[in-house]
Parts: structure tokens; sequence; C-alpha cells
């Protein structure tokens, strides 16, 4: 299929135009590179040996969007694009709603227009706010804590009532949990711009030597170790489930959980980058960040159940890619 991937120079973007390349699918990319590199584009053509079309545009632009869907038949969309930094959208709400709401308005205005009926879209475990875990899809949703949750809340459920308004639209929220590492050939991984929020790119500059040490943002919750547990999952473990979900979506609303089902503490991913590289990270524990939830892992029954897909790389694998791509990539 034509698949039309907004986000898709991105972390998360970048490994699923690798997955739907490597299964077969048209890729066109809509990118606006606030976040991500152009030379990523190279590196995807690289690791598949597969052309693809790029599109240097802000789809918040509704000229520039519409001429896509002008330009291409498409047979669905994989909305990826939008702000992600949980700390920043707190600072700056107005902007997180903007950008991350209206573009999803506008890219549903479009398929409506241009008659695509598949959409897949990129959500959030953040969605469940402090629910008793394993989250699970049918769970009534809690407040989230930050404008960033809210805005995946909000452009579920407006994709939710196309879809009840639409009966043919197809359309497949997936709720990422934590994704970490890198492709394994090292050519594409996340860099994030100045310093790291997320844990792994801070342990993997750590480990380079880039950064001092990992501050451990709390020791005092209610877990086994006392530090947070999250369900990490390889990146290309979650691309996969992008493509399961494109290749088996039906009518309606579906959402799936793409998550290991296995909660793992910040200590234990130490050990376990530790193990897998043969790197001491040194660390210390201050205060908890604002914002953080205790616990957060996934129920993954539905995903299995309904796309036969699982998450198959385990944390040392994760560990691994996402220090050979740190290596690699900042050569
Ligand atoms: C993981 C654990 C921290 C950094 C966020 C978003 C989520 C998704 C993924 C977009 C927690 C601890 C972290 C550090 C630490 N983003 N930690 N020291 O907060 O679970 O999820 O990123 O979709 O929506 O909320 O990820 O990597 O920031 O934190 O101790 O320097 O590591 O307290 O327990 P998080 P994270």
């Amino acid at each position: 299929m034509n698949i039309l991937v907004t986000g898709g120079v991105g972390y998360i973007g970048a490994h699923t135009c690798v997955a739907l390349l490597e299964a077969g699918h048209q890729v066109i990319i809509a990118d606006n590179l606030c976040n991500s590199k152009v030379e990523t584009l190279d590196r995807i053509r690289q690791i598949t040996n597969k052309e693809l079309t790029f599109y240097e545009v802000d789809i918040t632009n509704e000229l520039s969007l519409n001429n896509i869907f002008l330009s291409h038949y498409i047979d669905g969309v994989i909305h990826l694009a939008g702000f992600k930094a949980v700390g920043e959208s707190i600072e700056k709400p107005l902007s997180y709603y903007y950008n991350n709401i209206v573009s999803t308005m506008l890219l549903a205005k479009a398929c409506q227009k241009y008659g695509v009926r598949r959409f897949v879209f990129s959500s959030s475990a953040t969605v469940y706010g402090d629910n008793e875990v394993p989250f699970i899809e049918t769970m009534k949703l809690l407040p989230t804590t930050n404008p960033y949750g809210e805005t995946k809340v909000m452009s579920e459920r407006i994709l939710t009532d196309i879809a009840k308004a639409n009966p043919s639209w197809a359309v497949a929220l997936l709720r990422y949990f934590n994704p970490v590492g890198a492709h394994e050939s090292g050519l594409i991984g996340e860099s994030p711009n100045g310093v790291p929020n997320n844990i792994m790119p801070y342990i993997t500059q750590v480990a380079k030597g880039r950064l001092e040490k990992l501050k451990i943002f709390g020791s005092d919750y209610p877990t086994e170790d006392g530090t947070g547990i999250r369900d990490y999952i390889h990146v290309m473990d979650l691309a996969e489930g992008h493509v399961a979900a494109l290749n088996n979506i039906t009518e309606g609303v579906h959402i799936y959980n793409l998550g290991t089902g296995r909660g793992i503490s910040v200590l234990e991913l130490i050990e376990a980058f530790e193990k897998a590289n043969g790197i001491k990270i040194p660390y210390e524990i201050v205060g908890r960040r604002p914002g953080d939830v205790a616990s957060c892992y996934a129920d993954v029954s539905n995903a299995k159940r309904k796309l036969g897909w699982i998450a198959k790389r385990d944390i040392f694998t994760m560990c691994r890619d996402a220090w050979r791509f740190e290596n690699r990539y900042k050569e």
C-alpha cells in the first residue's frame, strides 16, 4: 500500500518507515524536520535499499498537506508527527495543543476529502494517567499530568468520533510504552537535541562520557527497589507493530498497547545496560521528577490476539542497540 507517514524522519518514524519498506509498502513522508535530521532519509534508503518520497512540510499548513494528497494515491496514513516532551508541554501548553491537535484534525480532514479510510495514530501510555497497572485498552482513562498527554487523549477522541460518524473508516490507536534502542545497523536511532529528557539516551551519553552521571529521579516509589518502573520496548518491535496494525486494520476503532508487558525499574535498566555493554554507569539518586508515575507497563494480550504481534527483542538487545547507535552515530 501507499502509506503517508507524518513525522517519518523522527526517531519512531524512521524505524517505522524501515519496517514499512521492508514489508513491501510504498512510503511517502511528510516532516518539517523540527525534531529530526534530513540525513536520516539516506540512512533509511541505505538500510532498506528502497526508494521513498519526502516532503519537507509542516502538516499544520493545510495547503501543503493537501498538495501531497493531490500528488499521490494514498491507501492509508500513519500519523506520528507531533511534539512529545512532557516537561516542555507543561511550559508551552498552547504550542502543544495547537501543533498536536490541529495536525491531527487537518490530516483527518484531508483523509475525508480524498477518500483515505485507514488511519493509524501514534498515541501513548500516558493517556492511562494514574490507573492501576497493568494498563488495559478497555480501562477508563484518568486525567494525565500534562498537556502532551491531553493532546493524545483528545486526538484519540477526535478520531473515534470521526470513525463513529463514518463507518467505512478503519482507525488504529497505538499506545506506545517506552520506546528505546535503535536499528541493529546503528545507522538510525534516538538523537535528542540538547540534554536528553528520556533515560536511555541519557544513559548512552553517560556511557560515552558526554554526561558525567545519571540522576535517578526518586528511589522512594512503592516499587520493589523504590525506583520507577516502565515497560521498555525496542523501537524496531514498535515499528513492526505499526505494520501489523496497518496490515490487519478493519473498519471501526481499534486500540492497541504496544509494549512488552514487562515492567523494568531504573536500577534494573542500569544493571541490564552494564551487563549488555560491559560499561559502568555512575549514578546519583535525587528527588522525584514532577509528573512521573511510579509504575507503567502494558497488558499486551489485545495486540497479540488481534494482530498476531508481540515484542520479540529483550532488554539486553535494546541496551546493545542503543549503545551501538550512540557510538556509530557520534562518529
Ligand atoms: C523513564 C524512567 C524516570 C530520566 C516519557 C513520556 C512518554 C513517552 C516516553 C512520548 C522514569 C526515570 C528518566 C533520567 C531517571 N514519550 N529517569 N533519570 O517519563 O516514562 O515517558 O517518554 O510518547 O509519553 O512520558 O520516560 O525515559 O523520561 O523515564 O531516573 O534522567 O526513568 O523517573 O522512571 P517516561 P523517561
